[in-house]
């Protein structure tokens, strides 16, 4: 029986993978978060997987707090990248395949086409240069790795831009959102099952570890997000454009961060959804 260990399994990605391990009751699970498992210990990962026929971990653990990064850059360097060594250490100790996440904040945001996996990063804040950080510490110490750089996650669960749209749209008559920040949104429901369909391509004779990039298909603002948010949800509340110089925020974020995803549709011959056609989903969960 495969095993697997979930790293950071409150967080959003990490619930969404215990709601599909529910479907694959041929694979044993370890989920874990940090009361159970602090991967910025060592020695606690190397206790946790002691006698226990660990085949993959995947880490969903992060410092994910962009704005608070700015000001918390030991912190933020600590969980995002001195913990995906640790992983990475004992991964290779035991020969263990290590899927990590990533982000498409390791970019500048210079760029006019979606970034490939073989372009330069260049991250202009805290946080996507200590994920940065941690995705080389992956890339020099375990081989057999898998980080999937994602972008503008969302879920039913803890706190994200579709959430926070959401609860401010039922009681304001209008809302101002950047428009001049283009990337894709990401459903983690999504993300999680790509995730699970890669580890039953790489079971046997897989040899194309590496770095990928994921988020749904298509191109939008935070603006035309935030729009189809409150048409789907059927909130009255008007969407204004503005740009990000008149919403200050404490790190920098990149104007362009589409990814290009040709590479893991290629590798895992998977089919990726729209980011248009999986709001409701999200929001029907939410709802019920
Ligand atoms: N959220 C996004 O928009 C976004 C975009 C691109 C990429 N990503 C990447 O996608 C991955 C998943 O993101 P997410 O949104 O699911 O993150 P999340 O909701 O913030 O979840 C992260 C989880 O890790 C836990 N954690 C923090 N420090 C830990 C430690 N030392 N040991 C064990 N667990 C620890 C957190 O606990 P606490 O809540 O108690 O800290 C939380 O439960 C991350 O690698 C993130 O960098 C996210």
């Amino acid at each position: 029986m495969l095993t697997i260990l979930i790293t950071g399994s409150k967080g959003q990605l990490g619930t969404e993978i215990q709601e599909l391990s529910a479907h694959h009751q041929d694979i044993q699970f370890f989920f874990t978060d940090i009361e159970e498992l602090d991967i910025c210990s060592a020695d606690a990962i190397r206790t946790y997987v002691h006698g226990k026929p660990i085949d993959y971990i995947i880490n969903c653990a992060a410092y994910t707090n962009v704005d608070q990064a700015e000001k918390n850059e030991e912190k933020a360097r600590e969980i995002n990248a001195e913990a995906a060594k640790n992983l990475a250490s004992i991964a290779i100790e035991k020969d263990i395949t290590l899927i990590h996440i990533s982000t498409d904040y390791v970019f500048s945001g210079e760029n006019h086409t979606p970034y490939t996996e073989q372009e330069k990063a260049k991250p202009s804040g805290i946080y996507g240069k200590t994920k940065f950080e941690g995705e080389e510490f992956i890339r020099k110490i375990c081989p057999k790795h898998i980080i999937i750089r994602t972008s503008w996650l969302y879920s039913p669960f803890g706190k994200n831009f579709l959430k926070t749209m959401l609860t401010l749209g039922k009681d304001k008559k209008e809302l101002g959102v950047v428009v001049d920040q283009i990337g894709t949104p990401t459903y983690a429901y999504d993300l999680a099952a790509c995730i699970l369909a890669i580890i039953n391509k790489t079971t046997k004779d897989f040899s194309e570890y590496g770095t990928y990039h994921y988020s749904n298909e298509g191109v939008c603002s935070w603006y035309d997000f935030a729009t189809d948010i409150q048409i789907i949800a059927k909130n009255k509340c008007n969407i204004k454009s503005i740009e990000s110089k008149d919403f200050q925020t404490l790190a920098k974020r990149p104007y362009y961060s589409v990814l290009n995803k040709s590479k893991i549709k290629h590798i895992f011959a998977i089919e990726i959804p729209h980011w248009k056609s999986r709001i409701e989903h999200c929001i029907r969960r939410i709802i019920e």
